[in-house]
Parts: C-alpha cells; structure tokens; sequence
C-alpha cells in the first residue's frame, strides 16, 4: 500500500504583487494515482501547476520528483523531469499540423528534419496504445477542441512523461468526449503514470480521482481520500459554506414575442449547412434552452442571432423587426446582449484593464462617452460594481484581464452582459470553467432577469444546466431543432433526441 510519491510540494509559495496566489502549500501525491485539485476561482489551482511545470517561479519553497529535489526552471526542466501539462487554454500553434505541434520544441529545436518519420511511428504508437486517434497531418484550428485537446495529450506522451497535470480539460469537451478522457487516464494509471487533475464538475472528481486535495483563497485546506468524501463535503470545503446544488424557480410568465427565428439556415466557413431551417420563437419572461451535443449548430445559430455570422436564408426579428444582416454593435445598441461561448475569441481583450473590458461593445453608451471623452470615472464605477456584485477577484478593475483566473474571466463576461438590462440576453455556455458557488450566483442572475421579464435564449452543453434554467427546450441535432420538451422531461428522453434516436 505504501506507494512511492511521485510528486511532493513543501511550502510552495507565490505571490503577484498583492496577490498571494499560493500560502505555503504543502501537497503529497502518489505514483500510479489519480489526484484531484478542486477550489474556487481564483484559489490558486493554475498558479500551482504552472509552478510545478516551470512555467512560474516559486518565491519559496520545495519540489520533490520521485523522492528527488528537483529544481525547475522552465517547461524544458518540467519536461526532463518527467512531467507534462494541458493547460486550461490551449498552448498550440494554430496554423500548423498535429505532428508538427507534436514535435515541436521535443527535437531539441531541431523541427522537422529525418525525425518526422521517427515521430509519425512514435505517434501511431501512442494512439494505439491509449486510443488517442487524431489524424496527424489535420491542421489545429480545423480541429474540434476535444481533438485539439488530444493532441496537446499525445505531446505530454510524446515527451515521455509520467506526470500528466489536466487543468480543466473537460470544460470544453461533450460529455461523450469527457467519457473518452477518463477511460485515457485510466489506462494511464494502470501503467503508473500519475495524473493531476484539475476540474470544477464535482461528479468528475467522484468517478474517475483516488484522492482530492481543495484549495482556498491560495490554501489547501483539506485532502480527502475519494471514497470517504461527497460532493457536499467538498463542495462546502471549497467555498465554506453550504451551496445549493439546484435553482429554485417559480413557473415562468411568457408574455410578448421578442425574438422570432423564421426558417433560418446558416452556413459555417467552409460552407457546410450547420443551421438547416429552424424556427422557434423565444417571448419576454421565458428562458428557451437549446440542448444539443456541441458541434450541431448551437454556435452557429447564436452567432447568426448576435449578428457575428450572416445567415444564408429565414428571417431573423426581434420585436417584430427583421434584425437580419445587423452587426454586433447594432443589435447591442437595440438591447441584445451577448453572453458568447468562447469568452477569449469573442468576450474580451485579454491585453486591456478589467476596467475596459467590463464596458467592452457598450463604450459609445452614452453613460461612458461623449464624443470622443470617454467617461472615466463612469467606467471605473461601473467595473467596481460589477467586481462587488458578482465576486470578481481580486477586486481590481485596473488588473490586465489575462491576470485573472479563467473562472474569473467568464464572471467578468457574464456581468458586463446582465448587468445591461437588455430586452433579449442571448447565452452561450454561462459557466464554462466558473466554480459552483459562482454558478449558484449565475444562475440566480438569469432567473431574476427572466423574471424581470426579459427573453432569454441558452444554449449549453450542460444538460443539467439546461433543465435547471429553461422554461422550454428545443433540441438540436444536425442542424435541425428536432424537438421540444418540458424541462422536467427525463433525461434519458432528451439524451436520445440529442442523439438524433427518437423525436
Ligand atoms: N500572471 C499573473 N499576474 C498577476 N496575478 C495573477 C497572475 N496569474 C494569476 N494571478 C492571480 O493569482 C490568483 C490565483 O489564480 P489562478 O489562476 O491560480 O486561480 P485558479 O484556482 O486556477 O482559478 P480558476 O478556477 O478560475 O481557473 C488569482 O487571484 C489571479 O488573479
Ligand atoms: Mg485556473
């Protein structure tokens, strides 16, 4: 019983500034073993495992590798010790091939040369072995996000690591997808190697961790062996205090139509038909849901909706006038709000303030400018009470956006959206990477703004998430809304609608 440790942390500390990220963390994590790192946005959890990867100093503190002390750098004295990281976002070149991403930075600099065949064989091998299929001359950005997170696997491999730390890996993947991952780690186990794993999803952690340490507010706070623990437990460890795992809402009141999609068909960049003749109305006071396995055309259809993609046929009104063909800024203008899947292609500037990016589409508002004067002090207050109201941390709207967590980072999007009190809110993916106490306080924001009469259309690839919120769903599959339901219909129903199985 009495297994090696692959890693030990003693008394790893960091700060930003006056930001402690990580007080004195001591952490003990066995070979062979699944581990857990759950805790609040913001916690620390990134900060720690881009220590360990080398891609962060610690001020102070220890690393053990196999029992060694062991000093690391940079990510190449990472990867000499063995270990490898998915980051929370992506660290791929885009525009190149998946075997080219694979050995990149791996040869020693030397890309490209008589190692490609070498390294082609290396990755056969690597996808027999783990059932990592991935085609290796796809180029990155024409590869769905679960294939692209593949890759970013198949690298750590390739590199020969036996650490493998996972920084939210299953915030951008189907459930299917998610599914395929942990049945990855557990081979990955039964051969020894050690995984870090860090998720949001409770369930995640029960199913697939052999042990969970929790972080708060740059503390680990506890380590729980994962079968003695439950989701309430960690839950109210991470956040210290209890949090209600279900909304409570009462039934909705739909009054007039605000949104009408009339037989709309829309195209995505290589011209393949994603949204194929859909119609469906959403009215003042309701929250229509779209429950969909991720890549039927919930994106397209909303970014048709929000004026980012044009469609090729329907109609498109919003208060019984045609909207088709409007830009972004437009709609925005007419009282429809945006809340976009992808927060870092769509949602913010990362290089700007929090400050700019909290009034980032709305900066011609006429509460923030005035001509060519920008409103300051408008600007500064507003951020501020949106860092109070929605616990956005640290609470320092002068802070680059790429300082903050990823968790953080949505909260910023979600806020600057709701808090503009639009006619129509229009919701992709509301809690990607965002921690349960904030997803509570999220999901209260949606219901209060439906009940203040506002129309709401969500799209999620959380099927919880959308029976909690949603007032009807429509189901999407290939293209088509093949569906409605009740959101109390049984899961299993809505599954096979999702699987284009039953009507
Ligand atoms: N490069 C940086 N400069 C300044 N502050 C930073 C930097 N990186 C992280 N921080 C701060 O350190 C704290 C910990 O952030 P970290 O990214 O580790 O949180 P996290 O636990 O991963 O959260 P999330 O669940 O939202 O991803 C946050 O307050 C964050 O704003
Ligand atoms: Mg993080």
């Amino acid at each position: 019983m009495d297994q090696p440790l692959a890693i030990e942390l003693i008394g790893i500390d960091k700060k930003f500034g006056p930001v402690h990220a990580n007080k004195s963390i001591d952490l003990k994590v066995k070979r062979g073993s699944i581990h857990g790192i759950i805790g609040e946005n913001g916690a620390g959890k990134s900060t720690l495992m881009s220590i360990l990867y080398g891609f962060y100093q610690a001020d102070e503190g220890e690393i053990l590798i196999g029992g060694k002390p062991t000093a690391i750098r940079d990510s190449q004295a990472a990867i000499a010790a063995g270990i490898g990281m998915v980051h929370q976002h992506f660290m791929l070149v885009e525009n190149f091939t998946v075997l080219e991403n694979i050995i990149l930075g791996a040869e020693g600099g030397a890309i490209l040369g008589q190692g490609v065949q070498k390294a082609r064989a290396a990755l056969k091998k690597l996808e027999e072995d783990y059932g990592l299929e991935v085609d290796p001359d796809a180029v990155i950005e024409e590869l769905p996000v679960g294939l692209q997170q593949r890759v970013e696997i198949l690298k750590a491999l390739y590199r020969g690591c036996d650490i493998l730390i996972l920084d939210e890996p299953t915030g951008v993947l189907t459930p299917a997808e998610a599914d395929h991952l942990f049945r990855i780690l557990d081979a990955l186990r039964a051969e020894g190697k050690t995984v870090l794993l860090i998720t949001h999803k409770l369930r995640e952690i029960m199913a697939i961790t052999d042990t969970v340490s929790v972080m708060r507010r740059g503390e680990m706070v506890a380590t729980r062996k994962t079968a003695d623990t439950t989701v309430e437990e960690l839950a109210e460890l991470m956040v210290g205090r209890r949090v209600l795992l279900r909304v409570d809402k009462k039934p909705a009141e739909p009054k007039d139509v605000v949104l009408s999609v009339r037989n709309l068909t829309v195209k995505d960049n290589r011209g393949v038909t994603m949204v194929e003749n859909v119609s469906f109305d959403v009215r003042a006071g309701e929250i229509v849901g779209i429950a969909g396995v991720a890549g039927n055309g919930q994106s397209e259809l909303l970014e048709a909706i929000t004026g980012i993609r044009k469609p090729v046929s329907g109609d498109i009104l919003f208060e019984g006038k045609p909207i088709n063909g409007f830009d972004p800024a437009r709609l925005r203008a007419l009282g429809i709000a945006h809340i976009p899947e992808d927060r870092h292609h769509m949602g913010l500037v990362l290089a700007f303030e929090e400050s700019q990016n909290a009034i980032l589409g709305y900066h011609r508002d006429r509460r923030y400018s005035r001509g060519l004067f920008m409103n300051q002090k408008a600007i500064r207050a507003s951020a501020e009470a949106e860092i109070a109201k929605y616990d956005i941390r640290p609470p320092n709207p002068r802070l680059k956006t790429a300082n903050f967590s990823g968790g953080n980072q949505q909260k910023i999007v979600v806020a600057r959206e709701i808090e503009r009190d639009p006619s129509l809110l229009v919701i992709g993916q509301p809690t990607r990477g965002v921690d349960i106490g904030a997803i509570e306080f999220i999901h209260r924001r949606i219901i209060e703004t439906r009940d203040a009469g506002k129309a709401l259309l969500l799209v999620s690839v959380e099927l919880d998430e959308i029976r909690a919120l949603s007032d009807r769903v429509l189901v999407m599959f290939a293209g088509q809304v093949v569906g409605e339901k009740q959101p109390d219909a049984d899961e299993q129903t809505l599954g096979l609608m999702m699987a284009g199985i039953a009507a």
